[in-house]
């Protein structure tokens, strides 16, 4: 059994600066660290580590935890796995008899499962097959299999290995799920089956059902046919990246076999962290309707900063992989990964679809649109020539996206205010910080409760990110990219002068109200030399 002080253990001895720091690059912001955060897309860092709480946390996104909840997140693999690491690591022995036999449980149930739905493939099923082009012994290579009508094989065989969570399978109580469906198995990298997906044959709603996620099958780690596709990956020196089971089929039946597919789901970056370990080079091959475009662009922000090079499959309406191999063969589908276009020339072509550029307000949006990637090509020089040169195609002139011209303008209420340098300040130079004399009273509610928070004795960035999560994400964006120079400092010291001379001159003005003539000339003329000092800070 695993004992909350092993756990403790392991997280005392290794160091979450350090196992961290092999993913992203941590900077050292007073007691703790900042990155940018490797869980979401962003260009201003709002990850922290704090060494002595052996957390981290990201303001950004949410992402929070201790070392093993890293691991498993980073790594997209289970407690147990991220533990079993982190304890090889720092020499700590652990039992894990128990959860890893339950693991070995799991397996054997998907095993004998999918054995018994293999064999309940009847002709109807085959037939589907075969009318989608299917062999006998492509049928076989696939082990797709049927789960009959009514069918309750799977709560059969977990109550013959004696498992009561169903839950726990993926299952829940009830009938079976897949029952009349074409079964395709989902593998883990190693082979091992972890899941299935059930197709309805023919039409109807909805058209695919998975099974639910568990301990051992998440789908933003999971790829369709990655235990077949990484050795040839790793050959080939590229993936191709597909979005349904027949479309990945279709490349493997057509011998690129390098194909693997996401699970009904985006893509995300820890599918892109194992294909990283293989190849920096991705062939992307999603629908080209409006759904498939936006997630292209999307996988799209995370392979770019990751630094792959990506280039997409354009598909004419309504096809894909399947339906080319289905019409043109081998050699059509492989003429398609050849004319596969560049990211940087996909991108400024797939957006302008969205703009009438002929209106001027409509090029301009596309043009800001176009400015964060211009952004993200800008890293590559020759990604960033051909990413202007379509735009120029497309546009008719050249754009300079250096230029801070007046379609990039920020809008007024996105200026920084005090109180937004303030926390900026804090989260990111606690030390420069301290050399300021702030009275939180000078302040918005907002800022004000934010200090109150950190200046508490059992301050925790947990906590403050349960109460102030979109305050400090709001802050951060606005913030995004500004440096902190002298001018910087001057700045909020210039307004913090300019507050409390505002607030003396309300206090004046309220007296002033109920004064006698007396004191009203007193307060009026040490209201002028206020407004006087007022104006000479630049008002
Ligand atoms: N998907 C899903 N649930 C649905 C529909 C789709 O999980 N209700 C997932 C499946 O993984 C599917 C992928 O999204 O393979 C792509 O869906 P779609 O393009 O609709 O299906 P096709 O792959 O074209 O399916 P088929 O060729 O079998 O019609
Ligand atoms: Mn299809």
């Amino acid at each position: 059994m695993l004992s909350k002080k092993i756990i403790e253990e392991v997280k005392s001895k290794v160091d979450i600066v350090d196992v961290i720091s092999r993913y992203v690059s941590l900077q050292k912001v007073g007691n703790n660290y900042r990155a940018l955060c490797p869980f979401h897309t962003e260009t201003t860092p709002s990850f922290y580590v704090n060494p002595s709480f052996k957390t981290y946390h990201c303001f950004g996104c949410g992402a929070s935890g201790d070392v093993i909840k890293f691991i498993q997140e980073i790594e997209g693999v289970s407690f147990i796995e991220a533990l079993r690491r982190l304890a090889k690591e720092a020499n700590v022995k652990i039992e894990l008899d128990e959860t890893s036999s339950f693991h070995s449980l799991y397996l054997k149930f998907y095993n004998e499962l999918h054995e018994e739905y293999k064999r309940n493939l009847n002709d109807f099923a085959i037939s589907y097959l075969k009318n989608r082009g299917f062999e006998e012994d492509e049928i076989k290579k696939y082990e797709f299999g049927f789960a009959p009508i009514d069918s309750d094989i799977p709560y059969k065989i977990a109550k013959k290995l004696n498992i009561n969570s169903l839950r726990k399978l993926g299952f829940l109580h009830g009938k079976d799920p897949f029952s009349g469906r074409l079964i395709i198995p989902i593998k883990d990298e190693y082979g091992r089956v972890i899941a299935f997906g059930g197709r309805i044959l023919g039409e109807g709603q909805p058209k695919y059902i998975n099974s639910y996620e568990t301990e051992f099958f998440k789908k933003s780690s999971t790829m369709f046919l990655f235990n077949i596709a990484k050795d040839k990956i790793k050959n080939a020196d590229f993936a191709i990246v597909c979005e349904g089971y027949f479309d990945a089929i279709s490349f493997h039946r057509a011998g690129l076999t390098n194909a693997v597919a996401t699970l009904g789901t985006a893509f995300t970056k820890f599918h892109a962290r194992k294909i990283r370990k293989l190849t920096q080079n991705i062939v992307l091959s999603f629908d080209m309707d409006s759904a498939g475009v936006k997630a292209t662009l999307l996988s799209l922000k995370i392979l770019l900063t990751m630094d792959f090079n990506v280039m997409i499959v354009v598909f004419e309406d309504g096809k894909d992989p399947d339906e080319i191999l289905k019409t043109k063969g081998k050699t059509g589908l492989f003429n398609i990964v050849q004319s596969a276009i560049p990211a940087e020339v996909f991108v400024p072509k797939a957006l302008s679809k969205k703009y009438d550029l002929k209106n001027s307000n409509a090029a301009n949006m596309y043009l800001n649109e176009l400015k964060s990637w211009s952004e993200i090509f800008k890293s590559a020089p020759q990604r960033y020539e051909n990413f202007k040169n379509k735009v120029k195609e497309i546009l008719g002139y050249d754009v300079d996206f250096e230029k801070p011209s007046y379609f990039f303008s920020k809008k007024a209420t996105m200026l920084p205010t005090l109180e937004d340098m303030l926390v900026y300040l804090y989260l990111n130079f606690p030390e420069q910080f301290e050399k300021l004399d702030v009275d939180a009273s000078l302040l918005n509610f907002e800022a004000q409760k934010f200090f109150n928070f950190v200046k508490d004795e059992n301050f925790s960035f947990d906590k403050l990110s349960k109460e102030m999560e979109g305050y400090i994400e709001s802050v951060l964006k606005k913030m995004e990219n500004t440096e902190i120079d002298e001018t910087y400092m001057e700045t909020i010291e210039r307004k913090l002068l300019e507050r409390k001379l505002e607030k003396r001159i309300k206090e004046i003005d309220k007296y002033l109200e109920k004064a006698s003539d007396e004191e009203k000339k007193v307060l009026l003329q040490t209201r002028i030399e206020l407004v006087r000092e007022l104006k000479k800070l630049g008002r």
